[in-house]
């Protein structure tokens, strides 16, 4: 019997897509959210390091604002980041979604799955983003990280003014609810379908694929792994960073 030993498959490529394109108005006046810093570092490369913190991510692709595309390499470029990583920066669009389909644009053949990560969650854990992967790589189309919820949600009429009372519809029974994080991980051909044929205004991606029957699953997600989105969170942010540096030893 001869000893010649069969190649092993060639493992799946992942990419991250981040979108950063958009302007963060409920955090306040100034820059766009994703350049905001965070204990003297830009949110987005936070973001960065995060997904190339996998060694499975070979690609990063952010998604800049529209307007932004050279500030955002040069900001890359000052930064240090892992060699193993490949980084490209395409302009953004008008909505959440039309900047994911620029970024899914730019990625080149022979990447597999595609992770999709929100420049807002700057801190989630590398864990987090290789339980996306691996899930992915186990079959799963498509994979959202959540958590369950502290509170209980009402489902209302919303108001036509702001501040004015609004009717209670339903209480959605809590046990049953997930607040969905990112990254969110795709079968690259599944994510492409969803974005050529959903055209409905959505809020993240695992939506679009449920909308085309495709069976999404969860994995568990990561305090840590919050959004962004107003004030007070830049205060957590940044109080985390500080909890890291000390568990670091630095
Ligand atoms: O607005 P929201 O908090 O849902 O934004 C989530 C992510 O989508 C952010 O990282 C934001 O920069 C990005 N985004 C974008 N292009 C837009 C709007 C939002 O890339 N036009």
């Amino acid at each position: 019997m001869s000893d010649v030993s069969l190649p092993s498959p060639p493992e799946a490529r992942t990419a991250a897509v981040i979108p950063a394109a958009g302007r963060g108005v409920r955090l306040g006046p100034g820059a766009p959210k994703a350049l905001r810093a965070l204990n003297g570092t830009p949110m987005l490369i936070h973001a960065v390091r995060a997904m190339a913190a996998s060694r499975a991510v070979s690609l990063v692709v952010v998604v800049a604002p529209p307007d932004g595309a050279a500030e955002v390499k040069t900001l890359l470029d000052a930064h240090a980041l892992p060699d193993r990583t490949d980084f490209v920066v395409v302009p953004g669009g008008d909505s959440r979604q039309e900047s994911v389909k620029y970024g899914l644009d730019a990625l080149p053949p022979g990447i597999d799955i595609v992770l999709v990560h929100d420049a807002a969650r700057p801190l989630v854990p590398v864990d987090t983003v290789d339980a996306v992967i691996e899930a992915v790589r186990d079959g799963a189309p498509a994979v959202v990280p959540a958590l369950p919820l502290a509170d209980t949600v009402k489902e209302v009429e919303p108001a036509a003014v702001a501040g004015e009372v609004e009717p209670v519809v339903a209480t959605p029974e809590r046990a049953r609810l997930r607040a969905v994080q990112t990254p969110q991980g795709f079968d690259r051909e599944t994510l492409l379908r969803a974005h050529e044929t959903v055209t409905d205004d959505v809020t993240d991606d695992a939506s679009m694929v449920e909308q085309l029957g495709v069976r999404v699953v969860v994995v568990p997600g990561h305090e840590e792994a919050f959004k962004v989105t107003r004030p007070l969170d830049l205060v957590l942010a940044e109080a985390v960073l500080a909890r890291r540096r000390l568990n670091d030893g630095f």
